[in-house]
């Protein structure tokens, strides 16, 4: 019931916002004046066929890429100018395409530096935070990252994000190249955080089915245009009876 609360209240609240951005590559228009709004603690999938756009759309909103036209909004300040760093400051959080961890650095020490942009006496605690979200981590602490299994590393590399704590998280992809099981349970953890921090999520997948389980919205992009979006009730039925407010929305889905 508290999740739903805080869901409801949150409604009304914009984490993230870009308005008609336009971005593309040399001459090479991808995103042609999209619009989008991802509300505070809200789970957004964006979903779409192969070179669709969507890693371009986070690249601009992570400040990546410089639009031509548009802008884009974190809890109501405008940040289309500013440079990534400011971004991060800011508590925006960007998972890349395929993770990023140091391959060489064992789990303990890619955690260390990730934590270095904190203060000395913080930087335990953060990590602590981390590993109280992933505590199979422990269990490769001195194993060098290069050599997890795809999950494993999967999970560090979004532990590496999470240090951050960012209010608005970018992910593109967190569980490509995963089996089921593991890609199941990684875009688990994905709702876990949003529910239980409260964190926005930006969430591009190509598991479709899985994406929709877990967010609260979906947003099809088809050649860099918004096709269709969605407000999706499986999730709140796979997830249990914790969101008696949206039944009203859901009444197709509950009767099926
Ligand atoms: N750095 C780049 N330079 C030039 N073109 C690029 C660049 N990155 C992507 N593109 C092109 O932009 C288009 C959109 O790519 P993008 O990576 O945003 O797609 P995507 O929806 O994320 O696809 P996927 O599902 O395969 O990850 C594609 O045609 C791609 O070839
Ligand atoms: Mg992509």
């Amino acid at each position: 019931m508290q999740e739903a609360i805080t869901n409801m209240a949150q409604t009304s609240k914009i984490g993230l916002q870009v308005e008609r951005l336009r971005a593309g590559y040399g001459k090479k228009e991808i995103l042609r004046g999209l619009s989008l709004k991802v509300g505070q603690g809200e789970i957004v999938a964006l979903i779409g066929p192969n070179g669709a756009g969507k890693s371009t759309l986070l690249k601009v909103i992570a400040g990546l890429l410089r639009p031509w036209e548009g802008s884009v909004w974190l809890d109501g300040t405008e940040i289309t100018a500013l440079p990534v760093h400011q971004r991060v400051q800011k508590g925006l959080a960007y998972f890349i395409q395929g993770g990023e961890v140091f391959p060489s650095l064992t789990v303990r020490e890619n955690l260390e530096m990730g934590a270095l942009m904190f203060p000395k006496a913080k930087r335990q605690e953060a990590i602590e935070g981390v590993l109280s979200l992933f505590p199979a981590l422990k269990e490769n602490w001195h194993r060098r990252a290069g050599l997890l299994s795809g999950g494993q590393r999967q999970a560090l590399a979004l532990g590496m994000v999470l240090l951050k704590r960012p209010k608005v998280l970018l992910l593109d992809e967190p569980s490509a190249g995963l089996a089921p099981k593991l890609a199941h349970e990684i875009l688990a953890k994905v709702r876990e955080l949003n529910e239980h921090l409260g964190i926005t999520v930006l969430l591009v997948e190509q598991r479709v089915r899985e994406a929709l389980q877990v967010a609260h919205r979906a947003v099809a992009l088809v050649n860099g245009t918004f096709a269709a979006e969605t407000n999706e009730p499986a999730s709140w039925l796979v997830e249990g009876a914790l969101d008696a407010f949206f039944f009203g929305r859901m009444e197709r889905a509950a009767a099926s």
